[in-house]
């Protein structure tokens, strides 16, 4: 059985579809809940479906990348995990960091990757008039969202769509793309998955 631990920031619905989907025949099981903010929402959730959880605040570590980066890996490497996910992590890790897991971590992010990475991926598909947006799972490498893609959901882009309301669209499809991806992962399989 694969361990996986699970990176969050914030109400971590994707961190709840994921720890869900890992039952029963499921090649992996969650370790490990780690959020870089105290108070996130999906600490709760994570700690109510029992799984253990531990909080790496950033802000502790002032402008010490590097400190934050060890305690990070420390936390991490204490529940030895097989499988890093990145949902919702809102901190950019260093390129250093990201090598080091390199072939072990996966990222879920809100665009059609290679479009839009980085922030405000909604907004900046509306502005720039695209017809269709979604969600990616990729393999974290040291490129900023950038690594080989293992999964993407693809979504219509409507009139009057406001980043809110496409996100509102996009984020059921996380939760069904990225238990996909998980399972397939964790059986060595890496032939993307394409939804709808
Ligand atoms: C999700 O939409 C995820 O794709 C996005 O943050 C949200 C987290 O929601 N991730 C990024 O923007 C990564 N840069 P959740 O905490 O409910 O899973």
């Amino acid at each position: 059985t694969k361990r996986v631990a699970i990176l969050i920031s914030g109400s971590g619905s994707n961190m709840v579809a994921l720890a869900g989907s890992m039952a029963g025949d499921h090649p992996a099981r969650p370790v490990l809940v780690v959020s870089n903010v105290p108070g996130a929402g999906g600490l709760a959730k994570a700690q109510a479906m029992g799984i253990p959880t531990a909080v790496v605040d950033h802000k502790a570590f002032g402008k010490d990348r590097a400190s934050f980066e060890a305690a990070l890996a420390e936390a991490l490497e204490a529940a030895r995990p097989d499988i890093v996910c990145l949902a919702g992590f809102m901190r950019i890790l260093s390129a250093e960091f990201m090598a080091r897991w390199q072939g072990r971590m996966l990222n879920i992010h809100p665009s059609l990757l290679p479009k839009y990475p980085g922030l405000h991926t909604h907004a900046r598909a509306i502005e720039a008039g695209e017809a269709e947006a979604g969600c990616s799972v990729h393999e974290v490498t040291a490129e900023l969202d950038g690594g080989p893609i293992l999964g993407q959901a693809r979504v219509a882009i409507l009139p009057g769509d406001t980043p809110e309301s496409l996100a509102a669209r996009i984020l059921p499809w996380e939760h069904r793309l990225y238990p996909a991806v998980l399972r397939r992962y964790a059986a060595g399989d890496r032939t993307p998955v394409l939804l709808p």
